[in-house]
């Protein structure tokens, strides 16, 4: 049974609090934030102790693991020194703001022996897992293309304001999302280099974060990809993956199939149910025990944020 402390109680915090709740190989021994109203409220609820610095964390709980949900550019820091400190870490996409950062917690979990796991969850979702059974499978033949129309008000009030800083966020729609779209080809294809063309801006306001976003690359096996992201109207959120025999699009966690001839099926996705963070966090403490696993590690986020410095470039 690994003890698992949760670093960031925010939005995704509350999902992997969840995910612990379904599981028998860890349990929540900690919480962190820096908004004590909420951590304590949790802490309370859950009867855990809570901190209100990370590094005071290892003074007096016995921790395995910490899973970080931070704003991005604490990523890199607070991975090292729990890394340093050798407790596992699973830190929540986008890895890092860059690769230089990447590199130095690559390396300090090299150092330490501790796991280093990247929370790219797209691999446990429903429709993205029957995707790769389609894939592997080979049914609709060879993938060849990839697309993704994902368009939302990202400047919503109710949107953290750090997600509206290049310092603090290391970019806008691109960072965030983008982290998601890769992280679906990836997933498919195995963590690639890419050829990138791209275009990012930002029309709206005077944040220094990019606001829409297109993006054309080439990954190394062949596979193209097109991903137009803009953050200035309401919900389109459409990702197609086209195969030599037919096509399969994912819409708000349904996946249909469209065959060669005008043929159009709902996916069946009830062998693929289960909650994605709890089914993540599964794989992550297998990782930790040596056991096999998919849980995405340091280079695979790495991968992304290497592509993600591309689109940028
Ligand atoms: N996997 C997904 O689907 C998904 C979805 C949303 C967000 N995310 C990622 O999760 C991470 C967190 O995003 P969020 O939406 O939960 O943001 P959030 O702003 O809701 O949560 C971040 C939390 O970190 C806390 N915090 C800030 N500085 C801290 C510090 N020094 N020590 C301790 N706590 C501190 C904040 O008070 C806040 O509660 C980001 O990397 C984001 O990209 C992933």
């Amino acid at each position: 049974m690994l003890n698992i402390a949760i670093v960031g109680t925010g939005i995704i915090g509350n999902s992997h609090i969840q995910a612990m709740q379904e599981l028998d190989s860890c349990r929540l021994c900690a919480l962190c934030d820096v908004n004590e109203a909420v951590v304590a409220e949790l802490a309370a609820e859950h009867n855990v102790p809570y901190f209100l610095d990370y590094k005071d964390i290892l003074d007096s709980v016995d921790v395995d693991a910490v899973i970080l949900n931070l704003p991005h550019f604490l990523h890199c820091e607070a991975s090292v020194f729990f890394l340093e400190h050798g407790i596992h870490v699973l830190v929540e996409k986008p890895m890092a703001n860059t690769v230089e950062e990447c590199d130095r917690m690559i390396e300090a979990s090299k150092k330490s022996g501790k796991k280093l796991a990247v929370g790219h969850v797209q691999r446990y979702f429903a429709p993205m897992r029957f995707v790769k059974d389609v894939y592997e499978s080979g049914r609709l033949g060879k993938l060849c293309m990839f697309t993704e129309i994902r368009t939302i008000n990202y400047f919503a009030e109710n949107r953290p304001k750090w997600f509206l800083s290049k310092e603090k966020a290391g970019g806008g729609i691109v960072m965030n999302y983008g982290a998601h779209a890769l992280d679906k080809l990836f997933t498919i294809l195995g963590a690639q280099d890419v050829e990138i063309l791209s275009s990012v801006d930002n029309i709206k306001n005077d944040a220094d974060i990019e606001g829409h976003a297109q993006i054309v690359a080439k990954l190394s096996n062949g596979v193209s990809a097109a991903i137009t992201f803009s953050g200035y109207s309401t919900s389109i959120y459409d990702t197609c993956f086209f195969f030599e025999n037919g096509m399969v699009k994912l819409n708000g966690g349904c996946a249909t199939v469209y065959d060669v001839n005008g043929q159009m099926t709902q996916a069946d996705l009830s062998q693929y149910g289960g909650f994605h963070f709890a089914y993540q966090l599964e794989e992550f403490c297998k990782y930790v025990c040596g056991e096999e696993s998919i849980v995405t590690d340091g280079h695979y986020g790495r991968a992304v944020i290497k592509a993600i410095e591309q689109i940028y470039a």
